[in-house]
């Protein structure tokens, strides 16, 4: 299993740039599906999830290919196919998301149901009903949803959950219905916004983006854009700030937006660390043992799920105890464990962890079950004594690209 070693206790400090936001490529590619001509994404990552992206697009007979300089270049001009592979659609629930394109495009789209993962079952009945509400008949048959519309038609319906990627398929969808789409209770994170953004550059009319509420008049058909370049990732900033205040460092993030991650800069300060922000930057600098602090993740403007198990890694050698609840995933504390292997003292209690800091951490071997629980391992190996053996990159470079070449750039001592 691939693997890499880590030092600790070594102070990061320097300068960084942030990355392209996974979780907009991601569903600003899918919407590629829906452009005619061509498009020019700009600031992409070569993760492992963008090229099973890329892979997907393809087999829908766009032709969609990674170019140097961190571009994707998508060519859409044939009729698409309305068949997801089931490979491709297992591999990465990401996939999910060319459900909506596809029905707006060609009426019929036949996709695998998405697997669940180990942070939980990740039902898709929110992206279905909506779906319903836009006229669609919805039927499964071997592992497969049918989704067939010969018209979508607007509606105005609410989401009994802000989920994301219902949020996030059924804006696309409602673009190029018959008429206007009001959907409340919508999600609202940054990612969503700079879909709504894209779509806009293509010619889409919604409105409310940044609110609960979004109204979308469709149009007949929206044109490729040249160039659009994605938003920074907020996950990976906050991770590489974290980074920064568990060495008791100085790390400096360029091409970050402060509004994007307000909650765990607010987390951070309050534990003790220096934070200050600029136009495009965001600096954290450690000031020794940092205090205890509480916090439970929440949709957006809410502390964000994605950075629970980092800033869990920080609160492990934080002084005092800190209450973290999980709310949006049923079991995102899989990281527990592995921390504990490292001398960290932690308590479930169904979706709650009390963390009681410890002085140090001490080096061991770890296993990686998840993406973000990746992430945490690294910051605790950074700061524990002795070497930290992490196993399992497969998943951290789904949405980490470089992450560890990152780190040493701060002065970590990470060997491959
Ligand atoms: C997106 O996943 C992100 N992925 C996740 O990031 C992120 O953790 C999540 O949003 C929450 O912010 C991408 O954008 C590619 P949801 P998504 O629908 O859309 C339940 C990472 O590490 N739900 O907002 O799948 C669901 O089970 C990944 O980068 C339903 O019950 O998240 C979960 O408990 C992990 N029915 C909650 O809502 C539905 O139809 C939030 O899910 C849909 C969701």
């Amino acid at each position: 299993m691939s693997r890499l070693s880590v030092e600790g206790g070594f102070r990061l400090e320097g300068t960084v740039r942030a990355a392209g936001a996974k979780n907009a490529i991601l569903p600003i590619m899918a919407a590629c599906l829906m452009l005619e001509g061509d498009t020019v994404l700009q600031n992409i990552p070569y993760l492992n999830d963008v090229s099973i992206m890329l892979r997907m697009l393809n087999a829908l007979g766009v032709r969609a290919e990674y170019r140097k300089n961190e571009e994707i270049h998508v060519v859409n001009t044939r009729k698409i196919r309305h068949i997801a592979p089931y490979d491709l659609v297992t591999s990465m629930r990401a996939s999910f998301f060319v459900a909506g394109p596809i029905l707006a495009r060609a009426g019929f789209a036949k996709v695998p149901l998405p697997g669940g993962c180990l942070i939980g079952a990740r039902p898709v009945d929110i992206h279905l009903k909506g779906f319903e509400a836009l006229g669609a008949t919805i039927s499964m048959e071997h592992g497969f949803v049918q989704i067939e519309a010969k018209a979508l038609k607007g509606s105005e319906f609410r989401l009994d959950f802000p989920s994301v990627g219902a949020t996030e398929n059924l804006m696309m969808a409602a673009c190029l219905a018959e008429g206007t789409s009001i959907i409340h209770n919508v999600a609202r994170e940054p990612e969503i916004d700079d879909l709504g953004q894209f779509l806009q550059a293509g010619g889409a009319k919604i409105s409310g983006l940044g609110t609960s509420t979004l109204t979308i008049v469709g149009v007949e058909s929206l044109t490729g854009i040249n160039p659009y370049p994605v938003i920074a990732d907020r996950i990976e900033v906050g991770t590489l700030l974290i980074a920064g205040a568990i060495t008791n460092g100085d790390v400096t993030v360029k091409g970050a937006i402060a509004a994007h991650i307000k909650p765990l800069l607010t987390l951070l300060a309050q534990a003790g660390a220096e934070v200050e922000t600029g136009a495009d930057y965001i600096r954290v600098k450690g000031n020794g043992r940092l205090k205890a602090v509480d916090f439970e993740t929440e949709p957006f403007p809410g502390f964000p799920t994605d950075m629970q198990a980092q800033m869990m890694a920080l609160l492990t050698v934080s002084e005092g105890k800190s209450v973290v609840k999980e709310c949006i995933f049923e079991n995102r504390f899989m990281h527990v464990r592995e921390l504990m292997r490292m001398g960290a003292k932690i308590t479930l209690e169904d979706q709650m962890a009390v963390v009681e800091g410890v002085e140090n951490l001490s080096g061991a071997e770890v296993k990686i079950t998840d993406l973000r629980a990746g992430a945490s391992l690294i910051l605790a190996g950074l700061v524990a004594q002795g070497r930290t053996t992490v196993y399992g990159l497969k998943h951290l470079t789904r949405g980490y690209y470089d992450l560890p070449g990152k780190l040493r750039s701060l002065g970590a001592k990470i060997i491959e």
